[in-house]
């Protein structure tokens, strides 16, 4: 039944049983057309339904539903005492029914007050998380600005004796000269560490720039082109018309190479590296670097933006790339994601504020190679 059946709507406004005997009679009594009218189609309508009698079971609020009594299977009419009795049953049957839509109520309150603890929860440890990331790079950076100057300066000395002995010894010797171009290597080594670990301390007082992050990326992913082509990785771009975002050039390279060569390093036989821009759903820049590589595990991933943290051999990672990557990332106002999903490869995602509002919109630039 409509909940605006006639019926409905009558059984609502009496609040009590309607019995198609007594209507014949009240039809036989009635006074005026209109009441007449009125109780011929009730009449009417339990006919069409086939019942003798209609109880609303009235609930706390409203009708919880009408039990409809048929004819007796004697043919008989109810006797008056059968129906009170039946009356006081819908009563209680109403107030049952009450009880267990307020049970339901609250058991479903139950739930989405567990659901909102967990998600709170989720959020707090996660903001605590890059709190703590956060303090332990900050601790870190104010160190290790101090020990690279003090290493700087013993590394130059050593550099230029070495520029020395070089002029004076032999050339000829193949030894000497292979030592000499290990000992080069391995202070530029040095060198890069230290830079790299000077940059976790700067301070932003460089240079903003407004950046065309498809064209960064498109420059970052030159520089590796040759060495995906050498591993086999097929490199997959969708990007986005035109996310433009307010950072340090410089930086944000940094940023896109370390992603990039972690990905490929992480796919020594091959694979497929996806990069991606959009404009996500809360209006930030978003761009995700996608491989298909070994991936993180478990008990990594909360260790992957720490310093000096490298699961690669000696010689092959710093274990700062990612430090680096997450200072940068933070000191525009970004936030970086990591989700690696075992065997299947690792997606980090970043986001940045948004320079100014534009229409969301997915441009392919498909597979280039
Ligand atoms: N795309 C990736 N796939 C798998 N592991 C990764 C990826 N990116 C980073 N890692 C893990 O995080 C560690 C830290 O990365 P990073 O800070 O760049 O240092 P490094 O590359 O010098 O080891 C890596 O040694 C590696 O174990
Ligand atoms: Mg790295």
């Amino acid at each position: 039944l409509e909940s605006d059946n006639f019926l409905i709507r009558h059984l609502k406004k009496i609040k009590s049983a309607e019995i198609k005997e007594e209507l014949t009679l009240k039809i036989k009594d009635s006074s005026s057309k209109e009441k007449t009218a009125q109780l011929m189609q009730l009449k009417e309508e339990m006919s069409k339904m086939e019942a003798e009698a209609c109880f609303p079971l009235l609930g706390k609020e409203e009708l919880g539903g009408i039990l409809i009594l048929g004819k007796k299977t004697s043919g008989k009419p109810y006797s008056k005492q059968g129906l009170e009795l039946l009356q006081t049953l819908t009563n209680q049957a109403a107030i049952a029914l009450d009880n267990a839509r307020l049970h339901q109520e609250v058991k479903n309150w139950g739930k989405e007050l567990t659901r909102k603890v967990k998600e709170k929860t989720k959020e707090l440890r996660k903001s605590q998380a890059q709190l703590l990331q956060s303090e332990k790079l900050a601790g870190i950076g104010q160190l290790a600005a101090g020990i690279a100057h003090e290493i700087r300066n013993p590394l130059g000395i050593i550099a230029t004796s070495l520029y020395y002995l070089n002029e004076i010894l032999p050339k000829k010797k193949e030894d000497i000269k292979r030592h000499f171009q290990i000992m080069e290597t391995e202070i530029n080594r040095c060198e890069s560490i230290i830079n790299n670990l000077l940059e976790f301390s700067r301070k932003s007082t460089q240079e903003i720039e407004l950046i065309d992050v498809n064209q960064l990326l498109n420059i970052t992913l030159s520089l590796v082109e040759k060495d995906l082509f050498v591993k086999d990785i097929k490199l997959i771009k969708k990007f986005h018309h035109s996310p433009t975002i307010k950072a340090n050039m410089d930086e944000m390279k940094q940023v896109f190479l370390n992603l990039i060569l972690n990905a490929t390093q992480a796919m020594p036989r091959g694979g497929k590296l996806d990069i991606a821009t959009s404009i996500s759903k809360n209006k930030r820049v978003k761009i995700q670097v996608a491989d298909s590589g070994t991936g993180i595990s478990e008990k990594h991933l909360s260790k992957i933006f720490d310093p000096f943290f490298t699961t690669k051999a000696p010689g092959e990672g710093t274990g700062l790339g990612l430090t680096l990557v997450h200072t940068i990332i933070e000191r525009w106002e970004g936030t970086i994601q990591v989700k690696s999903q075992g065997a299947e490869g690792t997606i980090f995602t970043i986001e940045f504020p948004i320079l100014k509002e534009e229409p969301s919109q997915e441009g392919i630039n498909g597979p280039t190679s």
